[in-house]
Parts: C-alpha cells; structure tokens; sequence
C-alpha cells in the first residue's frame, strides 16, 4: 500500500483547504501558488494533503489544473498526496496520475447525494466497488488507498438530522466494499460532542480494525470539541484547513472546516505528536492571504498567538 508514513505520529492531519476551501471559489487560485501553499505547509511538518478534486471541470472550474498540481505535489518529498473522487471516472483520473489516496464522496443523507453527486446512495455505492475491484488490478506498489468519505453524516442541510442507524449503515457498506479506512463528516456542522461520541463509537465498534477518521466544519462552533470528543473515541485522523477556508457548495450556509492550526494547537497542547511547527504552519496563513485578500480567514491561534513560555509537550517528552 502507497504512503502511511505516521508511525511517529500520535495523531495525523490532513490539509483539506485546496480542496474544500478553494471548491467555494470561481474566482482561479494560481496553480503556482497552490504549489506554494503545499510546499510551505509541507516544510511546516503536514505531511497529508487533499490537493484538488476530480470532478468535471466545468462544474468546479478552480480544479481545471488538478493535474498540474497533483503533479507538483507528487514532487514535495514525504507528502502523502490526496485527492476527492466522487465518481469511477475521476478516481480513474486520479490512479492515472499516481494519486497516493482516493477520498471517495457519498452523502448518508440521501438528498444531500443526490444534489451533490446526482445519483442515489446505491449507485454510489456500486461505484465505489467498481473503485476497489481498478484497484486490486493494480500492481501492489501502484495502489492508492480507498478511503470511504461519509458526508453530511452527522446532520443534513436539507433533512436536518441523520440517524446513527444510517452512518452504520454506509460505514458497514463501505467496509464490505474494500475501504482501507472510512471517514465521517459534519459537513453542515451540526454535530455536538454527544453525538460525535455516540456516532463514532458505533460504527468504530461496527467496522473493527478499519481505520476511522474525522472531517468537522466548525459552522456552529462545535468543531474543535467534536474533534476532542473523536479523540476520546480513539480516532486518530483528522482533516482540517488551514485558516478554516471552506465549504461545499450544495449546502446552504455551509462554513469552513475546522482551522488546521487551532487543531495542531489543540493537539499539541495535548502531548500529541503531529509532526507539526506551529510558527511556521500559521506563517503559511500568508499564502491564502495574499491569494484571497477578500476572505475572512478564521483562527484563535494566529490572533492570539502562542501562550508566554509555551513549550510543544510532545517534543519535551
Ligand atoms: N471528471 C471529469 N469529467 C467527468 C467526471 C469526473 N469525475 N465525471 C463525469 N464527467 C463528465 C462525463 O464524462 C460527461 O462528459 P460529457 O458531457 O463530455 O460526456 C459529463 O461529465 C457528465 O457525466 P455524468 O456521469 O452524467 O455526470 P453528472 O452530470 O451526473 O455529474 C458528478 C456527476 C459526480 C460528476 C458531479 O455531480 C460532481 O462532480 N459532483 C461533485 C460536486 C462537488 O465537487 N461537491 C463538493 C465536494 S463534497
Ligand atoms: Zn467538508
């Protein structure tokens, strides 16, 4: 299997904000500076990227450039190089290029499926399969890996809350089908850390030893307590975007993801290795600044800055 270079790590994040941030954009992020962003955070010690998405260009034209800078990102040594599929074809389009990792997208709210991917949860479903059955027919050293995304899991912008009953449902679906790891998502931020608990230790206790990891938005500003409350689950991998950019555009009022650098704050305060520096991850901030000097970009920890006297727990241990 393709990457899992986090042995050292006790939690890993994944950088989501190239793509669920710049997917809320019509307006182009230069390729050459969505290289920068990734270089820069890469140097800050985020070793996992969603780099862009494969979908039709001509419905999110800011991923025009996806081979590009896929392309780019396979250049950034010890960068493990993600990419959103929501169909066969743009998972082919990824494999093609050597894609390190496939997050593959289905809503378990059925309207939430049909208006972001325009297709019941069945067919997606059956597309995932045929996803794992390309897979297997690659050689051993050319398989991406199969993440299972679950979105809008915890709640639903068009029919408000989710049953647990049905993320188990997906999740075990998902695991069945050949997931290397399933994904849950808040993508509406509906979650509280109550439910956060409940849904995770259910379908963690459903699916086994898969891996299970965590995608919050921060729309109500629960974000950072459901990421603590997947924590105490015993979930291990995280998505988050630097500045909180992000979004999807078939959700009313859907806000960004929860900030990447108060998350690596969190966790590092927390004596969790990230392999992440704080400085030099909320100096990338510039990059996204410079690009989208019209947009608020969220985060405690570059307000605020670091507390007098802080020492990363983790690196003293
Ligand atoms: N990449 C590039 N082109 C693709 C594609 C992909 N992943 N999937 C389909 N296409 C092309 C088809 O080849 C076809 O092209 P043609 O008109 O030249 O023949 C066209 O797009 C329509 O194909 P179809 O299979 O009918 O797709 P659709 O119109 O039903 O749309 C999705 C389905 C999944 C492609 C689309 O709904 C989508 O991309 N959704 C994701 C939206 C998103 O980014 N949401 C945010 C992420 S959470
Ligand atoms: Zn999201």
């Amino acid at each position: 299997m393709v990457q899992s270079n986090s042995s050292d790590l006790d939690v890993a994040v994944c950088e989501v904000g190239l793509r669920d941030g710049l997917q809320m954009f019509n307006t182009p992020f230069p390729t050459a500076e969505k290289l920068a962003w990734i270089q820069a955070e890469r140097a800050a010690g985020v070793r996992e990227i969603e780099v862009t998405s494969f979908v039709p260009p001509k419905l999110v034209p800011q991923f025009v450039d996806a081979r590009e800078v896929v392309q780019g990102a396979l250049d950034t040594p010890g960068l493990t190089v993600v990419a959103l599929v929501p169909n066969l074809k743009g998972a082919e389009r990824a494999i093609e290029l050597g894609v390190h990792r496939l997050n593959y997208v289905m809503s378990v709210s059925r309207t939430h499926n049909l208006k972001n991917v325009r297709r019941e949860r069945e067919e997606s479903l059956a597309d995932f399969k045929r996803i794992a059955d390309l897979i297997r027919t690659l050689p051993e050293d050319r398989r991406p890996s199969l993440l299972g995304g679950l979105s809008s899991a915890l709640g639903c912008g068009y029919e408000g809350r989710v049953p647990v009953a049905d993320v188990r449902h997906w999740a075990m679906a998902y695991a069945e089908a050949g997931a290397d790891e399933i994904m849950i998502a808040d993508t509406v931020g509906y979650a509280d850390p109550v439910h956060v608990k409940e849904a995770f230790r259910a379908v963690m206790a459903d699916v086994g030893s898969l891996p299970v990891s965590a995608h919050f938005h921060d729309t109500r500003g629960l974000g950072l307590a459901n990421a603590a409350a997947a924590l105490e689950c015993g979930v291990r991998r995280f998505d988050a975007s630097l500045a909180g950019l992000g979004g999807c555009q078939f959700v009313p009022a859907a806000t960004g993801n929860i900030v990447m650098d108060d998350l690596c704050f969190m966790l590092d305060a927390m004596g969790m290795r990230t392999g992440v520096d704080l400085e030099k991850l909320v100096a990338v901030r510039e990059i996204v600044a410079r690009n989208l000097p019209s947009t608020p970009l969220y985060g405690a920890l570059a307000r605020a800055g670091l507390p007098v006297n802080y020492r990363t727990p983790a690196a003293a241990a």
